[in-house]
């Protein structure tokens, strides 16, 4: 799959998202090794800190369903920025797949990559616990 069709995916998750308070809505696909994706849309909540985002909505299906090792990851906002995964999300895909592809899209059908190495340089994962 390449990062275009990845990337669409993403934004047509962009119509799932619930974002009553931010108005932000964000899509994410995450690629397998064996080529299955899932995807993801950020779901909010009233008591704003229990608000998770696209990337890890993906991540959770994906781990709740066996799925554990991931080659790629698409994140689509509709701002003028493109989309990068938040701190947390870094983190949290990072502990599976610290090679990842991470592509990042905006509102205006662009998008950009780095791998996830150089979005969280020196990580800390599952080998630092020895
Ligand atoms: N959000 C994501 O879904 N992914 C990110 O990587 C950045 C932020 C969501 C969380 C919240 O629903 C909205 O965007 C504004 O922060």
């Amino acid at each position: 799959m390449t990062d275009l069709e990845l990337m669409q995916l993403a934004r047509g998750m962009c119509q799932r998202a619930y974002v009553p308070y931010s108005k932000f809505p964000v899509g994410a696909a995450l690629l397998c090794g064996d080529g299955t994706v899932f995807t993801g849309c950020n779901v909010e909540n009233a008591a704003y800190g229990s608000t998770i985002c696209a990337e890890r909505t993906a991540l959770c299906k994906a781990v709740s369903e066996g799925y554990t090792d991931f080659v790629a990851i698409a994140i689509a906002g509709q701002s003028e920025d493109f989309c990068w995964p938040c701190g947390a999300c870094r983190q949290m895909l990072y502990e599976f797949s610290p090679t990842m592809r991470v592509t990042a899209g905006n509102g205006a059908d662009a998008f950009a990559s780095m791998t996830l190495g150089e979005l969280l340089p020196c990580g800390f994962g599952p080998k630092h616990l020895g």
